[in-house]
């Protein structure tokens, strides 16, 4: 059976979103933090279907149905796991790379994947030897037209593509690399009539390095008015467009102490360089992707997003913050004015100016609501309606009162919309989908008080509020860290009075412990399929409570509970010394 890899199933639950999947086969209603509507798995005349966007889970508080977006395909399409996986992969326009042997690539594939490497590494210093050769006059004009000095030339390995259809070709077939492997490589094309020519021509080119300094890949630009201003590697064996980020290998050391300048071009990142701001990164020409900002998220303290003033550049930013802060990155936005891009505010205004800027970079929120004020006319009284309407939609997702307060009387001053009436569109916001919320968790515990009752007659040694605890523990060690943390070191799975309880948890310490970035859907795939419908029961609910601290308190009540009945076997059994002993250690440990 053909076997797909983990990242081509990643990128096909990325890229379905199972409410959207959900929705053409269910009629869902927004609900507070839930879509909900009728079961497609059982009969019922009151929706109790729920859908969770955040957490890509769906759960049937009726039948018990749940999972994630490929557990709802394989049931709804009665499908198996490879051709639910085929069916969402056409939906979202995914190509599906195959992985021969599991997780483990061949000798073949790590020798190719070695001479995509070399060939990047030669192709690189081939492109710097081309752009030091005296003959290529066009190419030293640009440079000196861009303002390139020598020492950024070196440092980001920046060469030159000549105007010629087979340089580099040439040169690597030499070198003992065969047509097909260049082309693997992405750095030569082949067309129709089988002829293999160089990808790159007539372009300055920079190397594109991960943060394992290898080159992976290649950015070009042209040097005159190619239509393609800027051409980029394909996607190669060793190049994933989505998962790698310009520039970082060398701006990596700086991300803790000063954060990230996140801008949008190869020329920014350069010229910043050059004027001895060395912390800039870029994406790679695609819209920015949670695998980018994941990997951000290991090395910045701080992101600086900094894109172009126009108004792509600027909806861009929108989408890159929202993704960014989903990985859960710190964000500012730098502003500046008079220059299309950083590179150019830079050569128009110098270096100290744009210093300036990231001092003065506002928050994510100034940033929207700044935003949404350029989208109306203030001067008019319906514009000035559906500003404050964004505005408040946009403060209702704050946390902080103190904050929403001070946004929200600037915004009373300029729109002459009282304080108090935009306090109160908030709070009717907040209050909206905190109702909604409450209401879903209450209905979640009354179902799930029913099935502990059922569950617990037919196992004998469950309480219902054991089983109940259970189930919180668990869900509050999934989605918390610290608790995940204090459960690793404290908790035995034989704490657990429900075997299928027992089972989860020693099925999350496995995945988790190797996975620590994975959320509910990814564990969906990897539990066994008995357990499915639990977890997804588990994982579905949402606690209100101080998690931490009740992870705490329940863990210690389960190692309670267990130690007591430890005890009274060993004193039926008359050894009263053990008894003795473990009673010490209790002691001890509660101490
Ligand atoms: N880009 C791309 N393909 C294009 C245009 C842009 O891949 N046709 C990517 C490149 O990674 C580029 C970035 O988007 O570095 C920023 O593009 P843009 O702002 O258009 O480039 P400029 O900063 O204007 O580039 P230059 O200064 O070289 O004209
Ligand atoms: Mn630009």
């Amino acid at each position: 059976m053909a076997r797909y890899s983990q990242n081509s199933i990643r990128e096909v639950a990325r890229r379905n979103d199972i409410v959207d999947v959900v929705s053409s086969y269910v009629k869902l209603k927004r609900n507070g933090n839930s879509h909900t509507g009728l079961c497609p798995f059982h009969k019922e005349k009151t929706p109790s279907f729920h859908v969770s966007e955040d957490k890509q889970l769906y759960y049937c508080f009726g039948c018990g149905a749940g999972g994630n977006l490929f557990d709802f395909i394989m049931k709804i399409e009665n499908l198996d796991f490879v051709d639910a996986l085929k069916f969402l992969a056409q939906r979202a326009g995914v190509t599906l790379e195959e992985e021969k042997g599991a997780y483990v690539p061949t000798k073949e594939e790590t020798d190719a994947k070695q001479r995509v490497y070399e060939m990047n590494v030669l192709a690189a210093r081939h492109f710097v030897e081309n752009l030091r050769d005296p003959s290529a006059t066009l190419a030293h004009a640009y440079v000196k037209k861009r303002g390139l000095g020598k020492d950024t030339i070196t440092r980001f390995g920046i060469g030159y593509a000549k105007d010629d259809w087979s340089d580099l070709c040439d040169f690597l077939k030499q070198k003992g690399y065969t047509e097909q492997e260049i082309v693997t490589a992405g750095l030569a094309v082949k067309n129709e009539k089988g002829r293999v020519y160089d990808k790159f021509r007539n372009r300055l080119m920079f190397p594109i390095i991960n943060v394992r300094g290898n080159v992976v890949a290649f950015g070009g630009r042209a040097l005159g008015d190619d239509p393609a201003k800027y051409m980029n590697s394909p996607e190669t064996p060793v190049f994933h467009k989505g998962s790698n980020v310009y520039n970082l290998n060398n701006a990596k050391q700086y991300g803790r102490k000063d954060g990230l300048i996140l801008v949008e071009g190869y020329m920014d990142v350069a010229s910043l360089h050059q004027s001895g701001i060395e912390n800039a990164i870029a994406g790679l020409g695609t819209a920015f992707t949670p695998e980018q900002a994941t990997l951000l998220k290991r090395y910045a303290g701080q992101i600086f997003v900094c894109y172009d003033g126009d108004e792509a550049g600027q909806n861009a930013a929108l989408k890159a913050i929202d993704i960014l802060a989903e990985a859960g990155n710190k964000i500012k936005v730098v502003r500046f004015s008079g220059a299309k891009d950083p590179d150019e505010y830079i050569a128009k205004k110098g270096a100290e100016s744009f210093r300036k800027c990231i001092a003065d970079a506002v928050s994510a929120v100034e940033f929207k609501i700044m935003s949404a004020r350029n989208d109306f006319d203030l001067t008019d009284v319906d514009g000035k309606i559906a500003f404050v309407t964004r505005a408040a939609n946009i403060l209702s997702k704050i946390d902080s009162q103190i904050e929403r307060e001070a946004y929200v009387n600037r915004i009373a001053a300029e729109s002459g919309i009282s304080a108090n009436a935009i306090l109160t569109e908030i709070n009717k916001l907040i209050y909206r989908e905190g109702k909604k919320t409450t209401q879903n968790a209450k209905y979640a515990e009354r179902r799930e008080d029913e099935q502990a009752s059922q569950a617990v007659s037919t196992e004998a040694s469950g309480q219902i509020a054991t089983y109940k605890a259970e189930r919180m523990l668990l869900n509050v060690i999934f989605f918390q860290r610290k608790a995940f943390e204090l459960a690793k070191e404290e908790l035995s799975g034989d704490l657990f009075a429900g075997v299928e309880h027992r089972k989860i948890y020693e099925a999350m310490l496995t995945y988790k412990l190797e996975n620590p970035e994975a959320d509910a859907s990814d564990f969906l795939s990897y539990v066994d399929e008995p357990l499915k419908k639990t977890v997804a029961a588990i994982l579905y609910r949402e606690y209100e409570c101080d998690s931490l601290q009740a992870a705490k308190d329940m863990i210690k009540k389960l190692k309670g509970e267990l130690m007591n009945s430890k005890i009274k076997q060993l004193a039926k059994e008359g050894k009263a010394e053990e008894v003795q002993a473990l009673i010490k250690k209790y002691a001890e440990r509660r101490g």
